[in-house]
């Protein structure tokens, strides 16, 4: 859905800070987001994760679309100890629409 990848590419400005997405995207104070949709957790090479998110990684854990909007919502309440200092994307049609754009970009 066309508009709702536009809004999602909007609301990504909240992450852009932290994320770079694209290509040549580099890792900066978060890892690089391409093909993030459906990867393993805290596996994007040369970020260095929290123990935490790491370890949800290394237990098989799976960003797919409930996962996502679960540590988007609340990412300190889906992951206890990340290092994601973000409060969250309250409204759901917001996590939708990022989810969405985000899953425009492959590894
Ligand atoms: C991790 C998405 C905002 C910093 C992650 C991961 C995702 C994500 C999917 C897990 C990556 C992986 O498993 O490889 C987003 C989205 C955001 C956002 C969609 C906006 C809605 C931010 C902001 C910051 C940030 C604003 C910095 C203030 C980080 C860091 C990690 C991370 C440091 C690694 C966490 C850890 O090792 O525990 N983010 N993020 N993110 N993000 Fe974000």
């Amino acid at each position: 859905d066309p508009a709702l990848i536009a809004a999602g590419e909007a609301a990504f400005k909240k992450c852009a800070a932290c994320h770079k997405v694209g290509e040549g995207a580099k890792n900066t104070v978060g890892p690089a987001l391409n093909g993030i949709v459906n990867a393993t957790m805290g596996q994007v090479d040369g970020f260095k994760y929290s123990a935490p998110m790491a370890e949800m990684g290394a237990a098989g854990g799976i960003w797919d679309d409930a996962s996502l909007h679960a540590f988007l919502e609340n990412p300190k309440g889906f992951v206890k100890g990340t290092r994601m200092s973000f409060a969250g994307l309250k409204k759901p049609e917001e996590r939708d629409a990022v989810i969405a754009y985000l899953s425009t970009f492959g590894p």
